[in-house]
């Protein structure tokens, strides 16, 4: 045999034996990349041999290559399998030397959080609550004779007009405001009568920013010997100030509503610019809020009490109104348009 191909085979024995030799003293990942570099790197003895066996005349040249090839294979796995064995036993040591506290809290998982709605409910239910009032909350679907009749609108009143109702095919009602629970009410409970009506309310009506299909009210009423004007006044004007965390004044203004006689818009003191007059009140310094009035004669005969005897009032406003007023939100359909980022902000 060439002497040539004699030589490179007797060295290429003595890298293999070295190579196993050397293999076994690794311990850290640092050695393992310096004996790699040794051994397989582009300056490697075993790559130098390949050159040479390369440039070899044909003959000879496929059984030492072979040879040759065989020992790239065997020092790769080799590699491979000490670079696991290192990177099992740091393993091992890291969860030995581990101290697991288990006074940690545990991880917790995002399950969301309650809609600003929801939250704005709890906080009106809390403060009329806080003043002496029960929560009774609506039917979404009722009857004719407790969405209308029974709150002074007869099937041929005008102001049937101005409630844009969705109807079942049974002649059911979508409630079109919580005022739907004013007969039973008056019905079910002795004065004195303090109770709120927060409920999700229909309308079938084209949707623009301050309009939408569905939308919450809190009804309330008062019925009790005496009851005048100024005690509904006195006790908006406490809900709205603990509402709102601030003074503010009120102002009452006449408007025609068939179940209150007198009847009127309720209107607060701008709470953006103070009353002096901004975009939000469109300069006027005052916010209209919500309808109210001393409750109709005919409304509390028919809820079984005698109006020479006794008096009330009532209101109705829109929830989200108050919202929008809060977090000065331009448009009312962000509410339940399932905007992630809207909702996350609350
Ligand atoms: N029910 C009225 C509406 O939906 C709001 C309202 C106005 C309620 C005056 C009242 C009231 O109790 O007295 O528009």
């Amino acid at each position: 045999m060439d002497s040539s191909i004699s030589k490179l085979q007797s060295q290429l024995r003595e890298l293999k034996a070295s190579l196993k030799n050397d293999i076994n003293n690794i311990h850290s990942l640092i050695e393992l990349n310096q004996r790699k570099e040794k051994y397989i790197g582009k300056k490697s003895i075993l790559v130098v041999i390949l050159e040479k066996i390369a440039k070899l005349p044909s003959e000879g040249k496929a059984i030492i290559g072979k040879e040759a090839n065989l020992l790239k294979v065997e020092t790769l796995l080799l590699f491979e399998k000490k670079q696991k064995e290192i990177a099992n036993k740091l393993l091992e040591e890291q969860e030995k030397n581990e101290v697991f506290d288990i006074t940690l809290p545990g991880k917790q998982a995002k399950l969301g959080h309650t809609h600003i709605i929801t939250q704005t409910l709890w906080k009106c239910e809390d403060i009329f609550q806080k003043m002496g009032f029960e929560i009774e909350y609506p039917y979404q679907v009722d009857d004719d004779y407790h969405n209308f009749e029974s709150v002074n609108i007869p099937a041929d009143h005008p102001a049937r007009d101005s409630f844009d109702t969705f109807w079942t095919d049974d002649g059911q009602v979508a409630i079109t405001h919580t005022s739907s629970m004013q007969n039973r009410i008056m019905l079910e409970k002795k004065p004195p009568i303090r109770v709120i009506v927060p409920g999700r309310c229909f309308r079938n009506e084209s949707t623009d920013p301050r309009h939408e299909h569905t939308f919450y009210q809190i009804e309330g009423i008062y019925v009790d010997k005496q009851i005048t004007l100024s005690d509904m006044l006195g006790t908006l004007k406490e809900f709205f100030t603990a509402f709102f965390e601030t003074d503010l004044e009120i102002k009452f203004t006449p408007d025609y509503f068939p179940f209150v006689e007198p009847g009127g818009m309720m209107s607060l003191s701008c709470i953006i610019c103070n009353g002096k007059g901004c975009e939000v009140c469109k300069k006027s310094g005052w916010l209209e809020i919500l309808g109210c009035g001393m409750i109709h004669p005919n409304v509390l005969e028919m809820g079984g009490l005698d109006p020479q005897t006794y008096s009330g009032f009532a209101w109705g406003f829109g929830l989200e109104r108050l919202i929008m007023l809060k977090y000065t939100i331009e448009d009312i359909r962000h509410f339940h348009s399932g905007n992630l980022d809207f909702i996350r902000q609350f």
